[in-house]
């Protein structure tokens, strides 16, 4: 089976947050963060693959700090563990106060990524393999939340038969 060290799914992005990035409170409005998140992350997965990626699932995004103007924001992603076709991908995002240096997680998230052959049919990926301690620790527990991940799927499926797709006038 094909291998990849996880370090070369590395990704940084570094930002600095513009006034038209703020929300009514002056910090980071979440659905710009979020966007950030799933580019990087989309990254990731694909220089772990070398395929046409396509986002299957974003795990919760919790949002630990507010993210001020005079912070700098830096994502780091990394795929963490591999199935056959998916990836799970981690995401964490640090500020750093540009006056003091002081640096806070910020923010982490998990989203999986599935490989897509030329005809867009989910293709083998190359097996993920952790080198450092958070690489190691991220990987041993990935298994668990793909797991979760799985089961809350079917659920969505489940739920979606009871949901309409009329117009709300009809
Ligand atoms: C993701 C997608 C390609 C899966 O295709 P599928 O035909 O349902 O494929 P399968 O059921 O065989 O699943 C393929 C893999 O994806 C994983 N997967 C599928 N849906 C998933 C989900 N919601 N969360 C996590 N993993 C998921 C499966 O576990 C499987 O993993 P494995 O190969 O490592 O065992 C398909 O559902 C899709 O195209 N979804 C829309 C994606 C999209 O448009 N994203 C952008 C959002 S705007």
């Amino acid at each position: 089976m094909e291998q990849s060290p996880i370090k070369l799914s590395r990704c940084y992005k570094t930002a600095r947050v513009f006034p038209t990035d703020v929300n009514n409170h002056n910090t980071l409005f979440g659905g710009k963060l979020m966007a950030y998140i799933d580019d990087i992350a989309s990254i990731s997965a694909s220089k772990h693959c070398r395929r046409s990626v396509v986002t299957a699932s974003t795990d919760s995004v919790d949002f630990l700090f507010p993210i001020r103007p005079t912070d700098s924001v830096c994502l780091e992603s990394f795929v963490t563990w591999t199935g056959k076709s998916s990836m799970e991908v981690f995401v964490k995002v640090i500020t750093e106060d540009l006056k003091t240096g002081e640096r806070k997680i910020a923010a982490t998230s998990f989203l999986t990524f599935v490989a897509l052959d030329e005809n867009k049919k989910p293709v083998t990926v190359p097996h993920a393999i952790p080198e450092t301690e958070e690489e190691k620790r991220l990987n041993e527990t990935a298994l668990h939340r793909a797991e979760m991940r799985r089961s809350r799927r079917e659920g969505s499926k489940k739920f979606a038969d009871y949901l309409t797709t009329t117009f709300p006038w009809e």
